[in-house]
């Protein structure tokens, strides 16, 4: 994801001296820095701090500059970040050697400041941009893939039921043409959701989704769309009820946040299993309203709790009566939550239950 705080720039060299120059030059140009003066700290710093740069002193006692770079780029978690050597040396041997080790660009000393800082911020921008080019590449690959599989199945379930419906129509005893019919009104109910987040999650993509906020009275707006979910949460036997308290208003795009209550609701009550219970509920925390949708459902390990967020990570799996899912909703929240500068997160116990938790501004005056 782009980073839209400062950038971090890691600078190491032996001598204090050139780390003080180097910092105080990059620090006026509005960028993080972290120091480190051996090759050791300079592998264990970048580790930790994944910086978005690293100029990286190639003379150096004990380890140097080349062999740190070599370490560096055989770590997949480091191998990404841009170095930029600093030689006092200026043989093109060395920097063809230091090149060939996959950095990126070399300055010589002593530093020319308007030059370290052109170079520091081309490199910067290309890492950005690259970043940039490798989400929106995830999110087509997503995309493409929902389409070609999610919206797929749905459609060949409508044409066998139906094919079946008309085949044997005069043959078939009512109560089974209730039923097929049924099922043909649960697919397409499905499918409609899936188109939904689908749409809704191209426009937010390709810009053209605007975003419109108003003032609107939360208990209002999640008591209307709790009656539109009420049927399927009843179908599993399960309580889906609303704690909101009355005169909590929000400035918020009304449309956004529904398609994120809706996913949120149509979760819970997938992942859990019959006679569950699931509650909406909020509270103004920080001058913020905060906002919970929980279940006694199958819950998340920790581990997958971060991912579930992310465009490349195709996480999906089946609800307890085998529902099946296209792993696009949480993704439509997050980014929908995110416009609406708020921030979502994820409470869970497997086993218990899960809730997921997320801020939205509050009305400045309440009516
Ligand atoms: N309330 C929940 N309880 C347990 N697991 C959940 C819950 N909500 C989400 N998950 C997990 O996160 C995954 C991703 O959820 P998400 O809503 O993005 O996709 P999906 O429900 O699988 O498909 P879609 O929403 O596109 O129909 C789910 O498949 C499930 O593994
Ligand atoms: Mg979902």
């Amino acid at each position: 994801m782009a980073k839209t705080s400062k950038p971090l720039v890691l600078i190491v060299d032996d001598v204090p001296k050139n780390l003080q120059v180097l910092g105080s030059h990059l620090k006026q140009e509005n960028m993080e820095i972290a120091v480190a003066t051996n090759g050791n700290q300079a592998l264990s710093a970048a580790q930790k701090t994944m910086p978005d740069l690293i100029l990286l002193d190639v003379m150096m006692p004990e380890m140097d500059g080349f062999e740190t770079c070599k370490r560096l780029k055989a770590n997949p978690k480091t191998a990404e970040i841009p170095i930029i050597f600093l030689t006092a040396r200026t043989e093109t041997d060395d920097i063809i050697h230091g090149l060939k080790l996959g950095a990126v660009d070399y300055v010589t000393k002593p530093f020319h400041g308007t030059e370290l800082l052109a170079r520091v911020k081309t490199h910067l921008d290309l890492k950005l941009s690259r970043e940039a080019l490798k989400e929106a590449n995830a999110t087509k690959d997503r995309f493409f893939s929902i389409i070609a599989h999610d919206l797929r199945a749905p459609f060949s379930t409508l044409i066998g039921f139906s094919e079946f419906l008309i085949e044997d129509y005069t043959k078939m005893e009512d109560a089974v043409k209730r039923d097929i019919i049924n099922d043909i009104l649960s697919v397409s109910r499905q499918s409609y959701q899936l188109f939904e987040n689908l749409l809704a999650w191209a426009r937010s993509q390709t810009g053209s989704l605007e975003f419109h906020p108003e003032k609107i009275e939360l208990r209002r707006l999640i008591e209307e769309n709790i009656s539109f979910m009420q049927k399927t949460a009843k179908e599993k036997e399960i309580a889906l009820s609303s704690q909101v308290p009355e005169n909590l208003w929000v400035l918020i795009d009304r449309n956004m946040i529904l398609t994120v209550i809706r996913n949120l609701i149509s979760n819970a009550v997938k992942f859990t299993p019959r006679k569950g219970c699931i509650t909406l509920s909020a509270e103004s925390i920080d001058h913020k309203c905060q906002v919970s949708v929980a279940d006694t459902g199958v819950g998340i390990p920790d581990e997958i709790q971060n991912q579930l967020f992310k465009v490349g990570n195709h996480i999906s799996t089946i609800g307890t009566e085998n529902e099946e899912g296209s792993g696009l909703g949480l993704i439509l929240c997050y980014e929908f939550i995110k416009r609406n500068q708020g921030h979502i997160r994820i409470e869970s116990e497997p086993g218990k239950g899960s809730r997921f938790l997320f801020t939205l501004p509050l009305a400045k005056n309440t009516e």
